[in-house]
């Protein structure tokens, strides 16, 4: 009886996380919280830019909520960004209106030498207030997510100072000057680990490590800057929260690949984007742990039978597996919101 409590408090998402298959799959989207509702376009305005809004723990908490109490997903995940770890190590960081977030560049020993060699509490102490705000308003089903990326993701970002298609200025960096590029990786390594130990403190139920760029990356430098940085985060955020529950998602890689990232790091599951071979990865993964995904952003854009479709197969691959229903990357700001609210309705056997 004791235990079918504890499971009702604790709500789908963390049952297949914690080993359970569950069906209907629990549901939430990567980027939840944005461009494409009304109510995050208006506070975003209010607060006058992303980096405020973010920084803000009464608006980031609210902003959270927004999806939960618009969808009722089985998640909520901070509203927050990835960039906030090296803005905290002490980079500028700003928003280009109509561009993207801009970082001070990380580009040689003298940029590194003025970073902090630990996070600002002033800066992410923020972001636990935010957790904690949201925490205390979800119902207790509903799981929180906190997330950080992963080092060599991050550090696409931080070493050209803005967003780059093919990541050059941190593969020339990391090939030139491999050992000044080797400590940057090891202190995002460090930071990126507090930040997910102070998330789950201030609240945050599970958290997430986004490595968008993954699949850049040739086979020793996946080693170096990948592989072995997030199987250091997972330990050290298991030596500090030895139960904490971690989804990975290493965009785009090889089943090979992300198969080694939840064997070594023993990692709670894995979130596959929209190009991944769900019955291979199925078969490969299932044994090992939870799998997230992966439904097209661009199909949920289209809507109507081609959406139906695609949650079908989605539910036809993955029946019998600890499955989350997710995309395969963010919602993008163009989505209609009643192809939304019809994903929902189908996944949850409508
Ligand atoms: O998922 C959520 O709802 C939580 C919030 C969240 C944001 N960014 C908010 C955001 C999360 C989890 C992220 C992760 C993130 N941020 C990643 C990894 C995941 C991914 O999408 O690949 C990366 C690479 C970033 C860095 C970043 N932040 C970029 C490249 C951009 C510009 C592109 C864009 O979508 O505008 C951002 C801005 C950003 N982060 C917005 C939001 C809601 C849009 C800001 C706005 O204009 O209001």
């Amino acid at each position: 009886m004791k235990d079918l409590d504890k499971k009702e408090i604790e709500g789908p998402l963390i049952s297949v996380l914690r080993g359970e298959a569950v069906d209907p799959s629990p549901i939430w989207l990567m980027r939840q919280a944005g461009r494409y509702l009304p109510e995050y376009r208006q506070l975003r305005a209010k607060a006058g830019g992303f980096v405020e809004l973010c920084l803000d723990p009464v608006a980031a908490a609210e902003v959270t909520l927004q999806p939960i109490t618009r969808f009722d997903f089985d998640a909520a995940i901070i509203f927050s960004d990835i960039l906030i770890v090296p803005h905290a190590l002490g980079s500028k960081l700003w928003f280009e209106e109509g561009e993207g977030p801009r970082l001070e560049p990380l580009s040689d020993r003298a940029a590194l030498a003025k970073t902090y060699d630990g996070l600002d509490r002033n800066i992410v102490e923020r972001v636990y207030d935010a957790i904690s705000r949201v925490r205390s308003k979800l119902a207790p089903e509903v799981a929180l997510i906190g997330f950080c990326g992963a080092p060599w993701t991050v550090a696409t970002y931080w070493v050209a100072g803005r967003g780059t298609k093919d990541h050059a200025a941190a593969r020339q960096l990391a090939a030139d000057e491999p050992g000044l590029f080797g400590e940057i990786i090891d202190r995002l390594v460090a930071a990126t680990a507090d930040h997910l130990i102070g998330q789950l403190r201030a609240g945050a139920d599970v958290v997430q490590i986004f490595d968008t760029w993954a699949a850049s990356l040739g086979p020793e430098d996946f080693k170096r800057w990948c592989l072995e940085p997030t199987i250091e985060i997972v330990r050290r955020v298991r030596s500090a929260k030895p139960d904490a529950l971690i989804i990975l998602f290493p965009k785009g890689v090889s089943i090979d690949r992300a198969e080694e990232l939840v064997r070594v790091s023993g990692a709670d599951a894995v979130s596959l984007d929209s190009d991944a071979n769900r019955t291979l990865t199925c078969k490969r993964l299932k044994p090992l742990c939870a799998i997230q995904g992966n439904l097209d952003p661009s199909v949920l854009i289209e809507g109507g039978a081609a959406l139906d479709q695609a949650i079908d197969a989605i539910k036809e691959d993955f029946r019998g597996a600890r499955h989350i229903f997710n995309l395969g990357h963010g919602i993008r700001p163009e989505t209609p919101i009643a192809h939304v609210e019809r994903m929902i309705a189908r996944v949850r056997g409508g």
